[in-house]
């Protein structure tokens, strides 16, 4: 007896042992953290790690810091669990249960990254998914997106089609996200993550950036800026999405699932058919949300953002200064005052175009893309000579996904438009506002036609403003088949992108700034074919402060457009200097919209100086690191201070903002962060009030430790909303 059971002792270690040893670590790395998944053929795919970078797998096990969970769990086999994937098989079944047939890993010749595939199949349907991992070796980011397909006998019906799954260990999470909506975008939430579901989602249709963005942290602890580690995730997709937070009940572990939002999308997937869901783009950091923020910048500028690595140019926008009342006396003067600003570009804002209708209000002629001659009779030619003549390039803004009900392009088509054939629509903007329908190929290429005229009638043009002021808010396509409806949402941004390939085919070069009624539409999806996001209607310095200071956290500051406009701003009565709203702009992309025209000598004089300020730091804020330091979030803080240095660190620039003047509060030491602590830095005051009266630090050199460490007192006069900007360079 005794040995019959040592027999077949032996042959189940000898059975069992292969297998353990057969099973497959891959460590996907990249120079500061390592994502480690382990399967072998036949089985399914685990999640072992993910966090800072490791040399030997053993440091994972030794630490009991694996994971060891589904990397990809699919519905069907373990119900109760979070899925990614949920189908309905040809013949009615609604399970999966996925193996792994084979692993790959390659050079993605086009953009550099390397690509680990995970070859995957059901174990009883003709059923195939691909999971993707790309590293990129000069960042610490990691893409990763799925594929699915089939050789079943008709349509497998697509019902959940999440990008990604990122398990983690138990923990204390805090998630920080963004939420917000026209006005008031990208307010900062940070919450600790509860037993539960937390939701960020979005369902308008064609902006995903208003009720909460596609991109969140997630900190292991309390959030800071500059210390503690972080997990940063972002979805490429412009369309709906649903990113959800589950702690798990059993184990407190936390559960990260990504994609496009299935609800009213479900796909029906034909055989043959490849389905491939956006790429959820994570990175990992030791140094706080800023460090997140400067990875994520770091491959957005490299790979993700069109001329990513280019600085942008100062302009003047026509909007808030002229709103629709565009005219030629009008437009000349702005281009006279921007240009004798220093600016480098003019943007025609709305109200430019409509022949049988002109663009007076929100109420017509959308899709009617043809000069206004009654307003400027003299051409769009006219003005870009106006401009060139004073140094300065043109740009206009169009919206090209959309059409009013009173324009000759509805006339025409009525059914281009998205709509349930049998309920009148309901209408957006000026109570007249449609969407067209970019699903049908026929307006994919009118709206491809809207760009293309205008820049072949107009080669100079320089810069598009391209906005999308509404929702999909009749969903209903007369092209789409009747049993396909579902396909909307998905084949809108197909469409979308579609269209913007063969802009960009062709267009390489133009400035394109991506706007959809402010910052409704930023997201990594689109902006490899845009150079520049605005980031909100709202242009008050003071909320602005807060704005800004959010979207830098997923975003580099060359996307973010930061407009000084006239005080106090439209909608908010918090009156502040031309400083305190230049200052706030210089964070980001600098701009201006407003009348120059209207400026006192003295604030010409100002503003001018402060361009000629910003042309000497802008490669600095616009290309180099960000350390957010006190947050403007933060009732505790009287000031919000941040810092943008070059890599090398070489050169910086420090921001001090007090938003609020306290009486009698002594003003405290503000440190810095991201210097050199080893070298000496001269600092200078930038866009004094009074050049003639910089601060006393003007002029001094102080070590990058003593600033770091311990940091600056700076004088504040008595009112609200100051600011002060110092120049940094290591001597
Ligand atoms: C939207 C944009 C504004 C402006 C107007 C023009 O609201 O966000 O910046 O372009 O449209 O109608």
């Amino acid at each position: 007896m005794k040995k019959a059971h040592l027999l077949w002792t032996l042959l189940a270690v000898c059975l069992f042992v292969p297998n353990l040893l057969w099973a497959k670590n891959y460590v996907i790395s990249t120079a500061k953290t390592s994502l480690v998944l382990r399967t072998e053929p036949g089985k399914r795919v685990d999640f072992v790690y993910y966090g800072s970078r490791i040399d030997r797998v053993n440091d994972i096990y030794a630490t009991k810091s694996a994971v060891n969970w589904n990397a990809y769990p699919v519905f069907g086999t373990n119900c109760r669990a979070e899925h990614a994937l949920a189908v309905t098989h040809a013949n009615g079944d609604l399970s999966l249960e996925l193996e792994t047939v084979k692993v790959e890993s390659y050079k993605d010749e086009k953009d550099g990254g390397n690509v680990t595939e995970f070859q995957l199949r059901d174990k009883v349907f003709p059923f195939y998914v691909k999971l993707f991992y790309k590293t990129y070796e000069d960042s610490d980011v990691i893409k990763t997106w799925t594929e699915y397909s089939h050789k079943e006998k008709s349509d497998v019906v697509l019902r959940k089609f999440a990008s990604a799954y990122i398990p983690m260990l138990a923990n204390d999470y805090w998630l920080s996200y963004l939420a917000g909506q026209q006005n008031s975008e990208s307010d900062l939430y940070e919450e600790p993550i509860n037993r539960g579901r937390k939701m960020l989602g979005d369902h308008d249709g064609t902006r995903n950036a208003f009720k909460t963005h596609a991109s969140f942290m997630v900190s292991q602890g309390r959030p800071q800026e500059n210390s503690g580690n972080v997990f940063g995730g972002t979805l490429a997709w412009s369309g709906n999405y649903d990113i959800s937070f589950v702690r798990d009940y059993s184990h407190g572990r936390l559960e990260i699932t990504a994609g496009m939002n299935p609800e009213m999308s479900h796909y029906y997937l034909k055989p043959n058919e490849v389905f491939t869901t956006p790429e959820f783009i994570f990175t990992y950091s030791t140094e706080g949300k800023s460090g997140v923020s400067r990875q994520f910048h770091r491959w957005a500028r490299n790979h993700q953002i069109i001329d990513g690595t280019k600085t942008r140019d100062i302009l003047l926008n026509s909007w808030e200064g002229v709103r629709f009342n565009v005219n030629q006396a009008g437009m000349d003067k702005m281009i006279r005052g921007i240009s004798e600003l220093g600016g480098e570009l003019f943007v025609m804002d709305d109200g430019w175009f409509g022949d049988k209708y002109p663009r007076n209000d929100g109420t017509s002629s959308l899709g009617d893309w043809v000069l206004c001659r009654e307003k400027l009779p003299n051409g769009i030619d006219a003005l870009i000579n106006s401009c060139e003549e004073r140094g300065i390039k043109f740009g206009i803004w169009i919206e090209p996904e959309m059409v009013n009900s009173k324009s000759e392009l509805y006339e025409k088509h009525p059914d281009w438009v998205v709509r349930q054939p049998d309920r009148e629509p309901t209408p957006g903007r000026g109570g007249s506002q449609l969407l067209l329908d970019m699903c049908n190929p026929k307006v994919q290429d009118f709206v491809f036609k809207v760009v293309d005229d205008l820049l072949q009638k107009h080669p100079r043009i320089h810069y598009i403003k391209w906005d999308a002021n509404f929702s999909a808010n009749n969903v209903g396509s007369y092209y789409l088949p009747k049993d396909r409806q579902s396909h909307f949402y998905i084949e809108y941004h197909r469409s979308l992108q579609k269209v913007l390939e063969r802009i960009r085919a062709k267009y390489p070069k133009v400035i394109i700034q991506l706007c959809a009624s402010g910052g409704g539409r930023l997201n990594y999806g689109l902006l490899p074919y845009f150079h520049e996001n605005w980031t909100s209607d709202n242009t008050d310095a003071l909320q602005r402060l807060q704005i800004q200071w959010s979207v830098s956290m997923f975003y580099p500051s060359n996307v973010i457009a930061a407009h000084v406009s006239r005080s106090p701003s439209k909608g908010a009565n918090n009156p502040s200097s031309l400083k305190f709203r230049f200052d706030v702009a210089m964070t980001g992309r600098l701009g201006l919209e407003l009348r120059p025209e209207t400026f006192s000598e003295s604030e010409k004089l100002f503003a001018k100086r402060a361009i000629e300020t910003y042309k000497g730091i802008r490669d600095i804020i616009q290309l180099g690191d960000i350390y957010r330091i006190l947050s403007p979030f933060d009732k505790e803080n009287l000031y919000s201070t941040q810092l943008f240095a070059t890599p090398k660190k070489d050169r910086a620039v420090f921001f001090a903002f007090c938003p609020y003047y306290r009486r009698n509060q002594p003003a405290p030491a503000l440190k810095m962060a991201g210097l050199d602590p080893n070298r000496n830095y001269r600092i200078r005051e930038l866009n004094p009030l009074d050049p003639q009266k910089p601060a006393s630090i003007n002029g001094k050199v102080v070590s990058g430790r003593f600033l770091m460490e311990q940091g600056i007192v700076l004088r504040w006069e008595k009112g609200d909303r100051q600011s002060a900007v110092l120049e940094l360079t290591a001597e």
